[in-house]
Order: C-alpha cells, then sequence, then structure tokens
C-alpha cells in the first residue's frame, strides 16, 4: 500500500516539473502538460469523519457549481467606505449572489454584521461569510512585534497575546487570524523577520503551537466560543529562506533543510490544531508555493494528514503568472487548486475560470468539492451557521486595564541586556536628573509592524519620555531630539549634548521606525538608520554615562558605538505599553531575562551568519589562512543566538545524562534520554535566566549543524537559589531528515554531543552515545 502512494507521488512530483518546464519552453502544448499534472496529483487523506461532515455533505448536495467557487473566493474589504459605500458594492454583490466565501480586513461589530446579513438573509443557500483580519500581535491590545515575543523565550506570552487578540477581535466580528507566522530566516536584512521568532525551529515550533493554543483554545472544537479565533500557520513554506533577504525573492533549498528548518514550525502548529494554513509568495526551487503539489498536497496534506483549509496570500495566485509557472488567469486556476490551495484571497481567477476548466476537465469536480468542504467545515467549526452575527452591544473596543497589563509585562519580558559595563543599569529611581535623547524617546510610534491603523490611531504605545517621568517622580527630566529617525541633520545634536551634560545619566532611545521592518521593508544596511549613530557618540563624549535603548524590529549591526556606550537594552518594537516596559526594565523593577531568538551579525557583508550552521570542511583557524572566514571581520557574530545579560549572574553547572547510550531503536519507540542541569543564581538580585540545551551529531549521513536547539527553560531564581532543570531528549531532537522527497527520518549511531549553558556558545558539555 504504501508503496503504491509513493509512486503515485513520485509521479506528481514529475508531473509539476515537467508542466511548468514544458510551459516555459513551449515545447510541449499546456494542455497536455496540465492533463498530466491534474491526474498525478495525489487523493486527499481519508474520506473526513468530523462533527460537521452530514451537515457539510447535505449543504455541498445544494450547491451549483457557481456556489461553490464562490466558496474559494475571499475579497478584501475597504476600510475607506464601510457597509453600503462605493468601494464596498462588489464584495456586497458578490455575497448577494452566493458567489464569496471569505472578506479580509473587515472589523467592527456593526459592519461585520451588516455585511454577513447580506450573505445570511440575501443569498440563496445563506451561507455565512468567514471574515478574517491580521491580528498579528495585537488587536486594540498592541503586543511586542513577535520577534520581541520570541526573545522572552517563554511561549507563555505569545499564548496570551493570542488569547487577548482573539477575545477583542472577536467580539469585532472577526472569525479567523491571519496568525501565527512561522517562517524561519537566517535573514536580518528581510523585514518580516519582525514576524517571525528568528532562526530556529524548535523555538519558533514552541512559540507556534503556543500562539495557536492562545487563538483557538488547547481543545478541538472551542472555535466556536466567543473569545477564539481560528489560526493560520504561515507563510507554507521556506519563504523566510528569501535570497538576500529581498522580500517575495526565490528560495532554492534541499529537502532535508526544507524538513529540518522551514517545516518543523508548521507541523507543531497542526499538532497544536491550527484551522488553516498560507501559502507563502516565493518559489521552492522553481515551483511558486501557490503551485507546488509537493508541499501542500504530498507533505501537508498527505504526509501530514492536514484537513483544514489552505488560503492563498494576498494575489499568490495571479502571481503565478508572473513567476513565469503560469500562463494566464485559467491556467493560475488550475494550478493552485491542483496544487492544494484551497481559497483564493484578492485576486479572483478560481471564480472566473473555474466552471470552463471543470468542463475540459482540467480540474476535477472532486477536487473542487474537498476544496469547499474545507471551507465549509471551518465555518460550522466557527459555529457560524448557528450564530451568524456578533453582538453588537458586547464589541470590545478597548484595551481593558488587564490586557494592558499583559502587554507591559510581555515587552519587558522580551527585552535583552546586551551590555551592561559598571554595573550602568538599573538605574535609580532617586536619581536628580536624567536626559532622555534621540528620536525614539518621545515616540509613540513603537508598536511595530502590523497594526491596524485604527489600533495606531486610537492606542498608540507609551512614550518612553512619559514613563521615565513616571518612575523617576524625583528627577529632573529632560528631552532632546537629537536627530530625526532617519534623516542626516545634525543641528539637533548639541541641544541633546547639553542635555545629558546637564543629567546625572542619559536614556539615547534609538532604533528603526516600525514602518522600514516588515512586509516589503527589507534593508540592505541594517546598521541604525540616519545620524543616530552620530547622536551616540556625541553623548559618548561628554564622558557622562548613559545608556542605548533599541527599538527596532530585526537585528541590527552595531558597529564602533558598542564600544562607546556602557550599557546596551535591546528592547524591540514592544507595543501599547512601550515606554512602561522600557522603565520597568531600566529602572529594575523587572530585571532583564530575554535572549537573542536571533543573530546579531557584525555588518551586513556577514549575513547568513547565524548558529544552527554546517561545520564547512575547513571550519575557522585563526592561525590557518585557508580555513572559512572574512579576511576583515573579527570571526564569529556580533552577538550570538540565544545571548542576553541580566543583573544578576547565574551558573549553568555540568549537564548529567540518565543513560550515556541509547539504542535508535528504543529511541523510535518513543524512549527518550534525561539530561539534568543545575542552575544557580550566584548574583544578589533575582533574576530569570534562560537554560539553554543543544545537541549536534557528531558524523552523520548528511552533515549537520554544529549544534541546534533541543531545549530551554526559562526560570526565575532568588538570590543565591539554585534548581535542577531537567529536559528529555527523544528520537525528534535527535534524528534528522535526509535528503528523501517522501520524509524519510534517520536516527544514526554515534555520538552526540550534548551542550548545556546560557547561550548557544555554551560550553557545558556530555556525550551521549546512539547505538
Ligand atoms: C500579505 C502577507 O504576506 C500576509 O502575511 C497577509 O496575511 C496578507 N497579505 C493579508 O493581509
Amino acid at each position: 500500500m504504501a508503496g503504491i502512494q509513493r509512486r503515485t507521488v513520485l509521479a506528481a512530483v514529475g508531473g509539476t516539473v515537467a508542466a511548468g518546464g514544458a510551459v516555459g519552453s513551449g515545447l510541449m502544448g499546456s494542455g497536455t502538460a496540465h492533463a498530466a499534472q491534474s491526474a498525478a496529483v495525489p487523493a486527499p487523506a481519508k474520506a473526513h469523519s468530523g462533527p460537521h461532515e452530514a451537515k457539510v455533505r447535505s449543504l455541498l448536495a445544494r450547491m451549483t457549481v457557481e456556489e461553490k467557487l464562490g466558496q474559494l473566493q475571499q475579497l478584501p474589504w475597504s476600510y475607506n467606505t464601510g457597509p453600503g459605500g462605493a468601494e464596498t458594492k462588489d464584495v456586497e454583490d458578490a455575497a448577494r449572489k452566493g458567489r464569496l466565501g471569505s472578506v479580509l480586513s473587515i472589523f467592527g461589530a456593526r459592519s461585520s454584521n451588516a455585511l454577513q446579513r447580506i450573505a445570511v438573509e440575501e443569498s440563496r443557500l445563506g451561507i455565512p461569510l468567514l471574515f478574517g483580519l491580521d491580528v498579528i500581535h495585537g488587536f486594540w491590545t498592541t503586543f511586542p512585534i513577535p520577534l520581541a515575543q520570541a526573545a522572552s523565550f517563554d511561549p507563555e506570552v505569545s499564548k496570551r497575546d493570542g488569547e487577548v487578540s482573539a477575545k477583542e477581535a472577536r467580539s469585532n466580528g472577526v472569525h479567523w487570524t491571519f496568525a501565527p507566522m512561522m517562517d524561519v530566516t537566517h535573514e536580518p536584512r528581510w523585514g518580516r523577520i519582525a514576524e517571525s521568532c528568528g532562526e530556529d525551529p524548535h523555538l519558533t515550533s514552541a512559540f507556534a503551537a503556543a500562539k495557536v493554543h492562545g487563538y483557538q483554545g488547547k481543545n478541538a472544537g472551542e472555535l466556536d466560543a466567543k473569545d477564539r479565533l481560528a489560526a493560520c500557520a504561515k507563510h507554507f513554506v521556506a519563504y523566510g529562506g528569501a535570497e538576500g533577504g529581498r522580500d517575495y525573492n526565490t528560495v532554492d533549498v534541499s529537502e532535508s533543510r526544507l524538513r529540518n528548518f522551514y517545516l518543523p514550525p508548521f507541523k507543531a502548529a497542526l499538532d497544536a490544531g491550527v484551522a488553516t494554513v498560507m501559502a507563502s509568495f516565493n518559489t521552492i526551487g522553481g515551483v511558486p508555493a501557490h503551485g507546488n503539489t509537493h508541499t501542500l498536497t504530498e507533505i501537508l496534506k498527505g504526509e501530514w494528514g492536514f484537513d483544514g483549509m489552505v488560503v492563498s496570500d494576498w494575489t499568490g495566485v495571479q502571481e503565478l503568472i508572473a513567476h513565469g509557472f503560469a500562463e494566464d488567469g485559467a491556467d493560475a486556476a488550475r494550478l493552485t487548486l491542483n496544487a492544494g490551495v484551497d481559497m483564493e484571497m484578492t485576486s479572483t481567477n478560481l471564480v472566473a475560470h473555474g466552471k470552463q476548466l471543470l468542463k475540459s476537465g482540467r480540474i476535477k469536480a472532486d477536487r473542487l468539492d474537498e476544496a469547499v468542504s474545507r471551507i465549509l467545515r471551518l465555518k460550522f467549526a466557527l459555529g457560524l451557521f448557528a450564530h451568524p452575527y456578533v453582538e453588537e452591544s458586547a464589541e470590545i473596543t478597548e484595551p481593558s486595564k488587564q490586557a494592558r497589563a499583559a502587554a507591559r509585562e510581555t515587552g519587558a519580558r522580551s527585552m535583552v541586556l546586551l551590555k551592561n559595563e559598571d554595573d550602568t543599569l538599573p538605574l535609580s529611581a532617586s536619581a536628580s536628573s536624567i536626559a532622555v535623547v534621540g528620536p525614539f524617546g518621545d515616540s509613540s510610534d513603537l508598536l511595530g509592524t502590523w497594526v491596524m491603523p485604527a489600533a495606531q490611531e486610537k492606542f498608540p504605545s507609551v512614550k518612553v519620555l512619559d514613563a521615565v517621568r513616571k518612575a523617576a517622580p524625583g528627577a529632573k527630566v529632560r528631552y532632546a531630539r537629537g536627530v530625526d529617525a532617519e534623516g542626516k541633520d545634525l543641528s539637533g545634536i548639541p541641544e541633546a549634548v547639553a542635555a545629558a551634560k546637564a543629567a546625572d545619566v542619559t536614556v539615547v532611545v534609538v532604533g528603526e521606525p516600525p514602518a522600514i521592518s516588515g512586509e516589503a521593508a527589507a534593508r540592505s544596511d541594517i546598521s541604525l538608520p540616519g545620524a543616530q549613530e552620530k547622536l551616540i557618540a556625541a553623548v559618548a563624549e561628554t564622558g557622562k554615562p548613559f545608556v542605548v535603548v533599541l527599538v527596532n524590529g530585526r537585528p541590527l549591526t552595531i558597529g564602533g558605538w558598542l564600544e562607546q556606550a556602557p550599557a546596551v537594552l535591546e528592547a524591540w518594537h514592544p507595543g501599547v505599553e512601550a515606554g512602561n516596559a522600557i522603565a520597568d526594565v531600566l529602572f529594575g523593577a523587572v530585571n532583564p531575562g530575554g535572549k537573542l531568538p536571533a543573530t546579531f551579525p557584525r555588518s551586513a557583508g556577514q549575513i547568513p551568519v547565524y548558529y544552527n550552521h554546517e561545520n564547512t570542511g575547513r571550519p575557522y583557524d585563526p592561525d590557518n589562512k585557508y580555513t572559512s572566514k572574512y579576511l576583515d571581520l573579527p570571526h564569529g557574530p556580533q552577538f550570538a543566538f540565544g545571548f542576553g545579560l541580566s543583573y544578576t549572574t547565574f551558573e549553568v553547572g555540568e549537564p548529567r545524562l540518565s543513560g550515556s547510550r541509547i539504542a535508535a531503536g528504543a529511541l523510535r519507540k518513543g524512549d527518550t534520554v534525561e539530561v539534568a542541569v543545575p542552575v544557580t543564581n550566584t548574583g544578589e538580585r533575582a533574576g530569570d535566566e534562560v537554560v539553554q540545551l543543544y545537541v549536534h551529531d557528531r558524523a552523520a549521513s548528511i552533515a549537520q549543524p554544529v549544534r541546534r536547539l533541543a531545549g530551554f527553560r526559562r526560570v526565575g531564581l532568588a538570590a543565591g537559589k539554585s534548581r535542577t532543570v531537567r529536559f528529555r531528549l527523544g528520537a525528534a531532537d535527535l534524528g534528522f531528515w535526509s535528503n528523501d522527497p517522501h520524509g524519510e527520518f534517520r536516527i544514526e549511531p554515534g555520538a552526540i554531543d550534548v551542550y548545556v549553558g546560557n547561550s548557544s556558545q555554551a560550553e557545558a558539555k556530555v556525550t551521549l552515545t546512539i547505538g
């Protein structure tokens, strides 16, 4: 049986490649190539037997082809005109005719109910619409950006963000969020690293699962609750591998890299019950993700048995033409449906050409029914047939006190202390004078990327300046901007210098405006923009103590100014409570315990630089020119993955294994090895340490990363206290995926080095033998 499936899959891969190539070269009539591909698409996962199946079947039986195709369509709403407005007329007409399955970017109980009423009360079958929105790190209550949340090394914070967001958004008529994003990336130039959890698959997987639980609840069947949202695992897949970090760019990865780096978080999200998946904009080895049978149907729906719905990204189906993969809109519709996309966002190729494609046999009725069923199933699961409207009187219109407190706590928990010479931090709340300088010191634009304009307008972030004034009520606090975030004008620097000279200590708040991180915001130079480094240098010249607070959406290159700054706090874009969260850490109400979820390079020319790289045949050796390095840079990153300081000190002791040998067969059966790691707070105040565990398979049939994260735990310890953290290593941690396209997981005999410590440069080590 397995053998037969395998051969079918192989044929499908061949078909896909041949189709793309033939269309491009004009060697084969597109009809032939198309027929070959659609015939080869493997059958979808087993017949569904969920709780809503009978209702789905009976509804499907009553639907016309037009109505079925209509369910596959998602159209964007216009914020500007709202219900009944000229710009929304097309959407309303489509809803009335039953030619629409979903709408994105609509929110507000009244607006969403008005549109829903058209679908439910005026269309022939009354099928409710599904409303989706990018609720990425908050609806009204903006939490820190996802990259910051990952820096907390505490997935619970993302769960909480998910819960708060779901409650606020669902009360506003939103059913579905296009989150969490789980694209592992080695590219700090890529603006979307801000939306990601950084460079590690294990860390990203933990956060992906937690966020899904936050939005959807932990148990299947909770989606119809008033405070739940359907989640969307995106972007499927390998989007984070965009060449050069330029958004939407080409990706070419081996099967092993695909499976070891990019796929694990999606699998974790599936295991957590994620309802939907979004295809990514990139190609994967020349095949666009939106037309990729291997990733969407063979792996996602076949191997993993995903029974939820796959949505395209915004015009991702149409873009198959620009990719040079589809000849025209009809071809794009055919390729995407046959590859496994169930719903088309924004572009309209499936509704426009579906009927003709069916007639000519280029898409199959079964596949159409299957896509529609996936969408209807979700609508039933969300309870939309029973309760299509939201209670207008229950709409949440502002962040609650508790939600703000959660955002503030998350903000502080996400910060990473990069440097703290001579205990410059924490600042004393009884300082008599403090200067706050820099373009972000008096800014309320610290929410980060992906924030609704309405949230930005109504609930901007708390300013650092205001929070410092509150935290040090006795101090004279003076503000000087110094320089703009991006300009070259230096005329404000003397005023900032004067403020610094007159103060006991200066807080320099510099970074990136949120608009230069996120989607379509790649940068080739990732240093502080504009003249901000000059401001730091001028403050340093005063010889007075100062602290640099970074507010940014990506790892930055920190040039010479790192030497000059006595203390540096990475605060990221911390969300609505930004200023308060920063002040909590600056004044020591919170002892920072975050760690970097992505490497900070020394210069853009060093990218990609990441901790989980392969060794090469000539690893770095300072005494041998002919080894892998740059001539003009010190070796290694500026700050390593997993690095972060505290106001106290910790000692992570030697790891102990429950057994030094385990058989591969035992691992396959589910056996594990325990690694016990002692950790002690050796300083004088309470604090958090993130105990990290890395593994390295010394010799394998595919070269392995020099180390990879296999466990982490953030623990709080009072001064002088110790505890033992216990990890369990199993098959998933000790094996790896090969290059076999059908998914071959190998556990090979040999030595595995297990490192523990408080960064990816941890040195304490023990060796486990798989034998
Ligand atoms: C494009 C982005 O890639 C995706 O992440 C987002 O969900 C959609 N646009 C919808 O806004």
